[in-house]
């Protein structure tokens, strides 16, 4: 059988070899449960001292989907209160309505370029703080970097931190692309920003390089206080937490967590530059490693068939946005032989 090169998720490859060495050196310390442990410590001292906020608590979950439930868990605690989120975000049209399932509405605002604005997030407030009839948004949940692969500019962070603090809203930032988020081409937020600006935010392991696992830096004080009790209720507290927190203290030992990102990321950038010089528009202006051209449904086709390529959505009826990622371990060689397939059959 011949073996597709996938270009469908960040996640195809299992896990960066230097992962896979900590977890064989340390594997047979003896070390206690659920995050206790010396690994998921010195994982948290690491995350940390990146982040400057030394009274942050870092909490290690397995998955994007449960770091989202278990961070909107800690925030909406009145049946009546509701998260602002873009019509495109993940935990909007990906998550099988887990937060619905907590019991509390998200209310959605139209996404610009897959963001959110402060605006927007303002007019919302102006309609439901007046109107009884209404749920009463307590918490803004974005994405960085986004489901279209944008990113936000400080700018833009700190007008929606501001507005958030207005009205009494949390900020949570899902980070399962954090990694590519902060290196991209014209990034200008970093890790510090993120604890100054955010009541919590994640930083996702399973997308860029770990065999799986998401940090959690939860920032507000508030927050902090029995949040391992939300971890516990949703069922995301993991006995082996060293299996994370040993991946994560070796992605933060030094820069391998952004140097794996930038090599996801300059790859991304290098086949964006080669498919628009072919002529081919994108949907989004992603500078991250999630890439939408928009190509004939017949190209699409004859591409799927020696590589994986998902299909976001159509445009026309012979056209559609394809959805190329590349990981952390994508060769130089699939993105030449992918640009030069694609020219053929332009
Ligand atoms: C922005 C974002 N958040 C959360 C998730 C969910 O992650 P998981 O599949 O690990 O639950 C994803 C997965 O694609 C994502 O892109």
């Amino acid at each position: 059988m011949i073996m597709k090169y996938l270009f469908t998720n960040d996640y195809s490859e299992g896990a960066h070899p230097r992962i896979l060495e900590a977890l064989a050196r340390t594997n047979m310390r003896q070390e206690i449960g659920y995050e206790r442990d010396s690994f998921c410590l010195e994982a948290e001292r690491l995350i940390l001292a990146r982040v400057g906020n030394p009274a942050a608590a870092v909490h290690f979950v397995h998955s994007g989907g449960m770091a989202n439930l278990v961070a909107l868990a800690s925030m909406l605690t009145r049946a009546y209160e509701s998260v602002i989120a873009a019509d495109t975000a993940h935990i909007h049209v990906h998550e099988g309505g887990a937060i619905e399932a907590l019991g509390h509405k998200i209310t959605l605002v139209a996404g610009l370029g897959g963001k959110i604005t402060a605006e927007a997030i303002r007019a919302v407030m102006d309609k439901h703080l007046p109107d009884e009839h209404m749920v009463l948004p307590k918490a803004v949940s974005l994405a960085h970097a986004t489901e279209v692969g944008t990113i936000y500019s400080l700018a833009e962070l700190e007008a929606i931190a501001a507005v958030c603090r207005e009205f009494g809203l949390y900020l949570f930032v899902d980070g399962a692309r954090m990694g590519t988020a902060l290196v991209a081409e014209g990034a200008d937020i970093t890790l510090r920003d993120l604890g100054r600006l955010t009541d919590i935010f994640t930083v996702g392991g399973t997308k860029n390089g770990a065999l799986l696992g998401e940090a959690m830096v939860v920032n507000n004080p508030a927050l902090r206080e029995h949040f391992r009790r939300h971890i516990r209720q949703r069922a995301a507290h993991v006995a082996k937490g060293r299996i994370i927190g040993i991946q994560f203290a070796e992605l933060f030992a030094d820069d391998l967590y952004f140097d794996l990102a930038r090599h996801s990321t300059s790859l991304a950038q290098r086949l964006r530059t080669g498919i628009a010089r072919l002529g081919y528009k994108f949907f989004s202006r992603s500078p991250s490693n999630m890439s939408f051209p928009i190509l004939p449904n017949a190209v699409i086709e004859q591409l799927q068939a020696a590589y994986g390529v998902y299909v976001w959505r159509g445009v026309s009826a012979e056209a559609s946005v394809a959805r190329l990622l590349t990981s952390w371990a994508t060769p130089v060689s699939a993105i030449e032989q992918l640009l030069h397939d694609l020219e053929k059959l332009s």
